[in-house]
């Protein structure tokens, strides 16, 4: 396997995740001691021009998106990390609380100082009871050593709905709502949880936070990509031979994260399409393996970066198979809550199933672009605005599938 790059990870194997001394031993909260040293506008401005982007999938710059929670006076701000991590696929937040839950609640730390926040909440997917145990017991040890000061952190668990993802829906489901998205505008960082402005960021974006001010701005600007700086936790499963995760600049290509870091197909077989970002993701073919994976790399050929998830299929695989599971998953996951997203994922789904059972026909095709195209847009969240994407890429890539159906 090549050399990755550890900077989140750099913990990972060499401390005890739940003994906080080791982690101070290591560095940890040296970061947050320098934010503390710094004024609110300053502190901003660095982690703005660190370049660090969102990593739960919107891509949004996390300076910016601070300063807008800190821009909005309110008696009460909130800071929100998002670790419901319910991409099929994806378990790198998982690893990161896991192996290092300090380096969570530190990022989490300096962001309600950046923000004027003393309240923080992680909401977990409830399918990680272990971790939620394992993070239960990093607060427990970050409150008795005082290093949060006033900032207090609490996990909230999911109960395993794929919307509660989506920032606005998982508001919803921590005020005890049913989750659901909200309309957008306003946006949480101005209205968010008990209608406060509020900071949701995902858990590798919070991880990111206090290496990024311990090394300096410019350090982290400088790695990877210039446009999505600093590294990408990507996580592989499929028909690749080291099903594993990796640590790799965000200049890293699409061809290099499959072929020297995950040690290219298994059993001998050839490449046929990788799916990146989760169940959402675009697929990609052999022509666009050079991509490099960030942000925008990704988005310029149809794709996405999202969480990082890396699906690899070898040739045996049939793209409308794949893609009837994909669909059936998003009818099942569509919150009901706007008709584009309620009727259009199920007619999805319905029409995959037809073509897939030899019952499709030239016109089911023209008709699945035009449905896929109209949810893109007319969809109230990114759960259903993101759903044609696989459709929609194997049409244009793989649409030999698709027609050795018809009878
Ligand atoms: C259906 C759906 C599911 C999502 N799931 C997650 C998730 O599990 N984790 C996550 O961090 N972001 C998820 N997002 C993105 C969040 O809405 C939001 O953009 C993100 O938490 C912001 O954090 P960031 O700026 O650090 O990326 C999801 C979005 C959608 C539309």
């Amino acid at each position: 396997m090549a050399e990755e790059m550890r900077i989140l990870m750099r913990n990972y194997g060499k401390i005890d995740p739940l003994n906080i001394d080791d982690y101070i031993s290591a560095g940890g909260y040296k970061g947050l001691e320098k934010a503390r040293a710094m004024s609110q506008k300053d502190l901003m401005a660095e982690v703005q021009k660190s370049g660090l982007r969102g990593r739960g999938g919107a891509g949004f710059n996390a300076g910016m998106k601070w300063s807008f929670s800190y821009n909005t006076p309110s008696d009460q701000k909130y800071v929100v990390c998002n670790a419901d991590e319910g991409e099929p696929g994806t378990y790198k937040d998982r690893l990161i609380m896991e192996n290092d839950p300090q380096s969570v609640l530190e990022g989490m730390a300096v962001c309600g100082y950046a923000i004027g926040s003393n309240k923080g909440y992680i909401y977990c997917r409830g399918e990680y009871p272990y971790v939620v145990e394992k993070l239960n017991t990093a607060i427990e040890q970050a409150k008795a050593k005082g290093v949060l000061g006033d900032f207090d952190i609490e996990v909230r668990m999911g109960a395993g709905a794929y919307v509660c993802g989506e920032e606005s829906a998982l508001i919803e489901s921590i005020e005890g709502h049913r989750g659901e998205p909200r309309f957008k505008p306003p946006f949480p960082p101005v209205t968010g949880l008990w209608g406060k402005p509020t900071i949701v960021n995902n858990v590798e974006t919070f991880a990111n936070i206090p290496l990024i001010l311990e090394k300096g701005a410019d350090w982290f600007a400088g790695i990877g990509a210039k446009s999505y700086p600093g590294t990408k936790l990507m996580t592989l499963t499929g028909d690749v031979v080291n099903c594993t995760f990796i640590e790799v600049p965000t200049d890293t290509t699409i061809r290099q994260v499959i072929f020297d870091f995950g040690g290219g197909i298994a059993g001998g077989k050839k490449f046929k399409a990788v799916q990146i970002g989760g169940t959402s993701g675009g697929f990609i073919p052999e022509s666009l393996l050079d991509t490099a994976i960030d942000f925008d790399s990704m988005a310029a050929i149809g794709a996405t970066l999202g969480s990082g998830a890396v699906f690899v299929m070898d040739e045996s695989r049939d793209m409308v198979d794949v893609i009837n599971q994909i669909t059936k998953f998003f009818e099942h996951e569509s919150c009901g809550k706007c008709s584009p997203c309620r009727e259009g994922t199920k007619r999805m789904h319905e029409m995959v199933k037809n073509i897939y059972s030899g019952r499709g026909t030239a016109a089911d095709l023209d008709l699945l672009n035009r449905l896929g195209t109209v949810m893109s847009k007319a969809c109230l969240c990114g759960l259903g605005q993101a759903a044609p994407s696989p459709v929609l890429t194997t049409l244009q890539h793989f649409k030999t599938d698709y027609t050795a159906k018809f009878n």
